[in-house]
């Protein structure tokens, strides 16, 4: 089965760290990912150290497993690269997106697991990360992906829904 059918978002993990072999294919599945003009705008923090962790944890009401991850991958935009043509070219957000997602995908097939955690487009979030780790101005932490050894069973689920399926015409849900 592809490990599309099998990733769900963990937020458990045992006391392990991970190795940097596999933070490395990790990393490597992001920079992978599609990208608009093929600009590949981004860059990506690896935090482990725990008090930048729990930090990390404190920023968002919805992060606090950061704190016992083993480690946080963090996709910024560089909007050098990414909002080239000015303010309204924001085709790096779908960029960072699929970047964040490869991610996600390869954690699973490392049998890790991971979470997705929503920073960009939330100010506080964003400034409280940028200003923790002196980021430029240029540099967006667009997603914060908290990782580790799952504490228990990653259950897959069948989401298929054929009403939310439109063959040729709105409304027409048979092929
Ligand atoms: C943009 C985005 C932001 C998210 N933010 C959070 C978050 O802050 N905290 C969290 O625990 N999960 C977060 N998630 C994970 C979702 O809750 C999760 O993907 C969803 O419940 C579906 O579950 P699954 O990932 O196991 O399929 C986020 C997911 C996305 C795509």
């Amino acid at each position: 089965m592809s490990v599309i059918f099998e990733r769900r978002s963990v937020r458990s993990f045992l006391p392990k760290p991970v190795e940097p072999e596999k933070i490395e294919r990790i990393l490597r599945a992001g920079f992978e990912a599609p990208s608009a003009h093929n600009r590949r705008p981004w860059e990506f923090m690896v935090i482990t150290a725990e008090n930048d962790r729990k930090a990390i944890a404190d920023m968002s009401p919805y992060a606090k497993m950061t704190a016992s991850a083993a480690a946080a991958i963090i996709p910024c935009a560089n909007l050098n690269l990414g909002n080239a043509s000015g303010e309204e070219d924001t085709w790096w957000v779908q960029d960072l997106s699929a970047a964040t997602e490869n991610i996600l995908l390869q954690i699973a097939e490392e049998e890790l697991g991971g979470v997705w955690l929503g920073w960009y487009p939330d100010g506080t979030r964003v400034k409280a990360f940028s200003r923790h780790f002196s980021l430029p101005p240029h540099i967006v932490p667009f997603s914060v992906i908290a990782l580790g050894y799952p504490a228990g069973p990653v259950k897959p689920a069948d989401r298929f829904d054929p009403a939310k399926v439109h063959y040729g015409a709105y409304g027409n849900h048979s092929a």
